[in-house]
């Protein structure tokens, strides 16, 4: 995507061929900071502390992350002691557990002096994949954007809501379900997206709405008890999220909140589309609420905010009444028979079984 006229992934190997540079997401909205890193621990470190996050960059990372531990050491032991460490930093997101299987069982094979490069070149063609199906992913999402936008009146815009940041920042470029979004601004259909802020982190006011602004498309964030409400009200035509991992039934594990969101559009009649790269399903579950790890995370996330004072300082400060515990799951999962269709590189999918399995044969085989 572009930034100030400058091309950018969200993560790339620097000029010196040897490390790899990343957009620091916990800089934004007040800053746009690249950082680099040196070590497979650098990587590890980046998704654990989500200076990089969002289920397709974090699989992305790792796959760097492998590259760097081969450079440091490119023995069996530590290619599978990295794999080992980096599938720690975060349990939710099933693209880490993706790209680490493709890194293992792909470089056992190399050897050991070959290693390093072989898993560059692999990180390198992870991230170009990840562009390749997100941009398929847009173009089947815009006919469903379309598709609404021709029973409007001319010039009516597509009102969209989506959760969290499933954009470009969440991958590697263009975004899961950003990426309908940007292909119909850019084609000529009038779109505006409803932003829900996504408490704790603000991943919807800190980072989708920076997205959205910078690529001029028309947007309003909301908190995120609002959508029900404007759904009521007939404010909302379709609610697209992405998903951190999907059943091979079809439940989508997303960041908390969807399932509210899911629930509200299906008493209304909104379509809840969920735009996902195939990376993102795991095939070995069929039940989402009983077997996805759901990510607990600090409860600083809760009863702390930051943001930026009028004068310009960063400030954090308390929230919550002193004494009180606090809880903080990250993610939860809406049931297949909640979302209306997933929108994959390989098309729009029914949420069940056999749709799935129809549209990636050669994934179900593995599994
Ligand atoms: O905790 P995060 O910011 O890594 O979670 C990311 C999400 O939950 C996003 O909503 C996203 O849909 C999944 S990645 C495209």
């Amino acid at each position: 995507m572009n930034v100030d006229g400058k091309k950018y992934r969200t993560i790339w190997l620097a000029e010196d061929g040897g490390s790899v540079e990343i957009i620091d997401q916990t800089k934004f909205p007040y800053a746009f900071e690249i950082a680099r890193l040196h070590t497979m621990e650098d990587a590890a470190h980046a998704i654990r502390v989500m200076q990089v996050r969002g289920a397709p960059l974090i699989g992305a990372t790792a796959g760097y992350g492998v590259a760097l531990a081969m450079r440091a050491d490119p023995s069996d032991a530590n290619l599978h002691a990295a794999c080992s460490a980096l599938l720690e930093t975060r349990p939710t997101a099933v693209n880490l557990h993706w790209a680490l299987d493709k890194a293992r069982k792909s470089l056992i094979q190399v050897a050991p002096e070959n290693r390093a490069a072989a898993a560059f070149t692999l990180a390198n063609d992870i991230c170009d994949e990840d562009i390749a199906i997100n941009m398929s992913i847009g173009m089947h999402g815009m006919e469903l954007i379309a598709a609404i936008s021709r029973l409007k009146r001319e010039g009516e815009p597509v009102n969209i809501l989506t959760h969290c940041n499933a954009g470009w920042l969440a991958t590697v470029d263009w975004g899961t379900a950003t990426a309908p979004i940007y292909m119909s601004h850019d084609g000529g259909i009038p779109v505006h997206v409803w932003v829900d802020e996504t408490r704790p982190r603000n991943q919807g006011a800190f980072l989708t709405a920076w997205e959205l602004g910078h690529h001029g498309v028309p947007h309003t964030v909301i908190v995120d008890n609002a959508g029900g409400h404007l759904m009521q009200h007939g404010e909302v035509d379709i609610v697209i999220t992405g998903t951190d991992r999907t059943t091979a039934t079809g439940d989508v594990c997303n960041k908390i909140g969807t399932y509210l969101k899911a629930l509200a559009a299906k008493d209304n009649n909104v379509p809840f589309y969920v735009a996902l790269p195939s990376p993102t399903i795991d095939f070995s579950l069929s039940d989402g609420v009983s077997q996805i790890p759901i990510e607990e995370r600090s409860g600083l996330e809760v009863s702390q905010m930051t943001g930026r004072t009028e004068a310009g300082a960063i400030e954090t400060i308390n929230i919550v009444a002193d004494g009180s515990e606090v809880g903080n799951p990250a993610f939860d999962v809406t049931p297949a028979r909640l979302v209306t269709g997933l929108i994959t590189e390989r098309g729009v999918l029914e949420p069940n079984r056999k749709s799935i399995a129809d549209a990636f044969p050669e994934r179900v085989k593995m599994s």
